[in-house]
């Protein structure tokens, strides 16, 4: 039980840890590791786009989370965590994925610490994001196929974990800390367990002239500290398609959900509104998804 308490203990403290200067280790890793310090990217063309006939509408910016090592948010987490595993002397991690970015993330920040490491992910969810599967394998994680999605994955995740609390720990999918430059009028984020629009909206929680707006993916809500909305699976894929066409930019279907919400969100703004989106991660595990819908779509 002691284990089981300061592993939360040391949830909670990885935020705070991370500014202070006996954690340097951190920081430079998430510095020349994870490139945590995402840019800000003003998308011209999808901003005309939401335009209207007199030329005006907001001004859409996407934090670039598509650009951290692993291609999505997940590593900030996961090598802060796995580096507190590694002070308290665990040897190896276990983890549970969905579509497989965390499992990646976590795969990765064990093998650059020397920590063992072990996924367990839904036997469908294998097959439908393989690449994240190899991408788990080749640093050396072993991944365990579970019969089920997430919620089985994670619960056996945490029985491998229990079962042997002194020398493993359980790498949660947590928060990232990423930083903004200047004031924006409104957040968008997609939400699964939060982590990513928590990374996004943290800093302006408490800031009422700032609104925050997730949009469900495809996880479950959380509390109401911010506005919430629904995004069909179908609306994800054509932003997805927009964002690629307009931009050059493939986000995760994740990240689509919020950009689909610009449709409904766009039209009801004032010229001139500073919106920025997360775009959580990287849509390489989603491509053949979108190709397969396309396909579909020509069919009909
Ligand atoms: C790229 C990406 N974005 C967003 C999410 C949603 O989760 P969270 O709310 O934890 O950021 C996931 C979850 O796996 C993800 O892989």
């Amino acid at each position: 039980m002691a284990t089981f308490v300061d592993q939360h203990l040391a949830w909670e403290l990885t935020s705070t840890v991370l500014h202070d200067s006996k954690f340097q280790e951190l920081t430079t890793a998430l510095r020349d590791y994870v490139e945590s310090e995402t840019p800000l990217y003003f998308a011209q063309r999808l901003t005309n786009h939401y335009n209207n006939s007199e030329g005006e509408g907001p001004e859409i910016y996407l934090k670039r989370g598509d650009l951290n090592h692993g291609g999505a948010h997940k590593i900030n987490n996961a090598i802060a965590q796995a580096m507190i595993a590694k002070w308290m002397g665990r040897k190896s991690i276990v983890a549970a994925t969905g579509a497989g970015q965390h499992g990646v993330a976590t795969a990765a920040a064990c093998t650059n610490l020397s920590l063992d490491c072990t996924i367990f992910m839904g036997a469908t969810d294998m097959e439908k994001w393989t690449s994240n599967v190899l991408l788990m394998k080749h640093p050396g994680a072993e991944v365990e196929a579970v019969d089920g999605t997430f919620k089985v994955a994670s619960s056996e995740a945490i029985k491998a974990w229990v079962g042997n609390l002194e020398t493993k720990y359980y790498l949660a999918g947590m928060t990232a800390m990423e930083k903004w430059g200047g004031r924006p009028d409104i957040l968008v984020a997609c939400i699964g367990s939060g982590s990513n629009a928590l990374g996004l909206f943290h800093e302006f929680i408490k800031d009422e002239d700032v609104s925050l707006i997730r949009v469900e993916a495809a996880g479950f809500g959380l509390d109401s500290w911010a506005e919430f909305h629904t995004t069909t699976d179908e609306a994800a894929v054509v932003a997805y398609i927009r964002l690629c066409h307009f931009e050059g930019i493939f986000p995760a279907l994740e990240a689509s959900h919020a950009l689909a919400f610009l449709e409904k969100l766009c039209p009801t703004l004032p010229n001139g509104t500073k919106v920025v989106v997360n775009i959580s991660g990287r849509g390489d595990k989603d491509a053949a998804i979108v190709f397969q819908y396309q396909l579909d779509r020509l069919s009909d």
